[in-house]
């Protein structure tokens, strides 16, 4: 099939784009890179040998979607092209509703105009809200979220869901991500967040290549075996795979089918810290610091379902996800922009 990766020049979308080309798959990349770099495009070109077809366009607009199906036989769009830091969408809210929502629809109609009938979302652990219990199971009702990040997830999977119940001919699968770290194999590719990273694993990067002086933990008085929160971590190419099959899955699939994507072990800040110092043979200086608003304890995903229906499971443990991080984090100090100093 050929893919339509939007905002697939990010963290999650490049190391799909690797998977979906191994798998015989072809690549349609669309990126504004106003997160991410064109430099990964060029390296999943590298990884994989093969070319891919990219556009600088922002998927709002629909004309620029527009050129791209015209341009292309796609037969499914994963949507990649997400705002997605939790802490600027509280200050930020209607840019988050604004682009997280717009870029959806918008090709919602472009798919449709074009006759696309697959859409692959990149969906959250967030949409399980406050309320209900773990581990997380696909057939719980989503909840209300702290944060407009949050809310944007859970409005774009109604808007999916509506789209497909409007429109018997859409397939929807929807992934809902639990904590994707982990780089790929070779270190080419990896995380790049521009500024202050948000997350706990490229900060810890950072820390360890020097980049940042100390990494602060956001509470140690949670009711957890350690007292830190507990997440379930994820190696992103595990979940590359993952939406390998999803897109295999969607090609003869009807209506909306939701999948968690996590390994349903949680671990602590504190057993992250220490599995990247034993792995990497690294101190990582840290402090205990105040909680931070609107952090859950622990969470984790049941995944029997992917398990079940996809044949998907993560194959990566916790050492190949710290060691795979430093592998990247230290062939490339400064990420995809080389040579151009710190940031702030
Ligand atoms: N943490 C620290 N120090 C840091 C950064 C994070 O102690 O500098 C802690 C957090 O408090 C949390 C854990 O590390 O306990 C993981 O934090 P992340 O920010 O890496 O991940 P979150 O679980 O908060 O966020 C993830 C996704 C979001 C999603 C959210 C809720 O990144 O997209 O889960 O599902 F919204």
């Amino acid at each position: 099939m050929t893919v339509l990766l939007a905002g697939g020049a990010g963290y999650i979308g490049s190391h799909t784009a690797v998977e979906l080309l191994n798998a015989g798959h072809e690549v349609v990349i669309a990126d504004d890179y106003s997160n991410s770099c064109p430099e990964a495009v060029n390296r999943i070109e590298e990884l994989t040998g093969k070319k891919v077809v990219s556009y600088e366009a922002d998927v709002k607009d629909a004309e620029a979607v527009r050129k791209i199906f015209a341009e292309n036989k796609i037969d499914c769009v994963i949507h990649f092209a997400g705002l997605k830091a939790v802490g600027e969408s509280v200050q930020q809210p209607v840019r988050y509703y604004r682009n997280n929502i717009d870029t959806t629809l918008t090709l919602l109609e472009c798919m449709k105009e074009a006759g696309v009938h697959r859409f692959v979302f990149s969906s959250s652990a967030t949409v399980y809200g406050e309320e209900n219990k773990i581990p997380y199971v696909e057939t719980m009702k989503r909840g209300s979220c702290s944060n407009p990040y949050g809310w944007t997830k859970v409005m774009m999977e109604e808007i999916l869901e509506d789209a497909a119940k409007a429109d018997p001919e859409l397939t929807v699968v929807l992934l809902r991500y639990f904590n994707p770290i982990g780089a790929h194999e070779s270190g080419r590719i990896g995380e790049d967040p521009q500024g202050i990273p948000n997350n706990l694993m490229p900060y810890i990067a950072q820390v360890a290549v020097g980049r940042r002086d100390h990494l602060t933990i956001f509470g140690d008085d949670y009711p957890t075996p350690d007292g830190t929160c507990r997440r379930d971590y994820i190696h992103v190419m595990d979940l590359a795979d993952g939406h390998v099959r999803a897109v295999n899955y969607a090609k003869d699939a009807k209506g909306v089918t939701v999948f968690n994507l996590g390994t349903g072990t949680p671990y602590s800040v504190l057993d992250i810290v220490h599995t990247f110092e034993d792995a990497n043979g690294i101190k990582i200086a840290y402090e205990m610091g105040p909680r931070r608003a609107g952090d859950l304890p622990e969470f984790w995903a049941d995944s029997n379902k992917a398990t079940q229906v996809l044949s998907w499971e993560a194959k990566r443990n916790l050492q190949d996800m710290c060691r795979d991080t430093w592998n990247w984090q230290k062939q490339n100090p400064n990420g995809y922009r080389q040579g151009l100093g710190e940031d702030k």
